[in-house]
């Protein structure tokens, strides 16, 4: 895997996620409290993998799996959503590699740009993406569910 800034990094093994790793990948993203009352895990997940333009990267430390990132791109930019490490195993580098996994992943689909979201009231994590290379953008998101539905916070 990639080298990370952590001294005592440990190592994390990428691969795209497989049908048997969706309960444990639902679970972490509970654990880590990712989950959405109007998102449904198991079904963005599938969503996700129904084509080639997106992914689940799976992190292994010692066959356990202990990060994930959703990667995808829509032909101009890359995106990466339910960037989690395992609470127990956070500190250890594994962020910064999943990172730098879905980055290879959109390097290798031709993208040039990764994009993400982050709730205001996550402040924690501004400071993990600010260590690896992000810099904020003065952008204002706009959303519609395309269902009909009214707006989620
Ligand atoms: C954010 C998260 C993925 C970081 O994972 P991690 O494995 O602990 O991160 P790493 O050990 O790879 O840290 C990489 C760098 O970020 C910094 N960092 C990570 N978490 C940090 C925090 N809470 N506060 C300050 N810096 C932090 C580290 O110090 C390290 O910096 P350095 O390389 O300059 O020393 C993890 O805390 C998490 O899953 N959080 C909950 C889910 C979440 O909020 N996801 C993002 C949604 S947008």
């Amino acid at each position: 895997m990639s080298e990370t800034s952590t001294e005592a990094a440990a190592e994390l093994s990428v691969a795209p996620i497989e049908d048997g790793d969706v309960p444990v990948v639902v679970a972490l993203w509970q654990r880590c409290e990712l989950t959405r009352p109007w998102n449904d895990p198991a079904a963005d997940i599938a969503l996700a993998r129904r084509g080639s333009n997106a992914t689940i990267l799976i992190g292994r430390d010692n066959g356990a799996i202990v990060a994930t990132a959703m990667v995808g791109h829509e032909g101009h930019r890359g995106w990466v959503y339910y960037v989690a490490v395992d609470p127990d195993h956070r500190g250890k580098g594994h962020g910064r590699a999943i990172m730098e996994a879905a980055e290879n992943w959109l390097r290798q689909a031709g993208m040039t740009k990764l994009h993400l979201l982050v709730r205001p009231e996550n402040t924690k994590v501004k400071a993990f993406y600010e260590s690896i290379g992000y810099e904020e953008q003065p952008r204002v998101m706009y959303a519609k569910w395309l269902d009909g539905r009214e707006t989620t916070p």
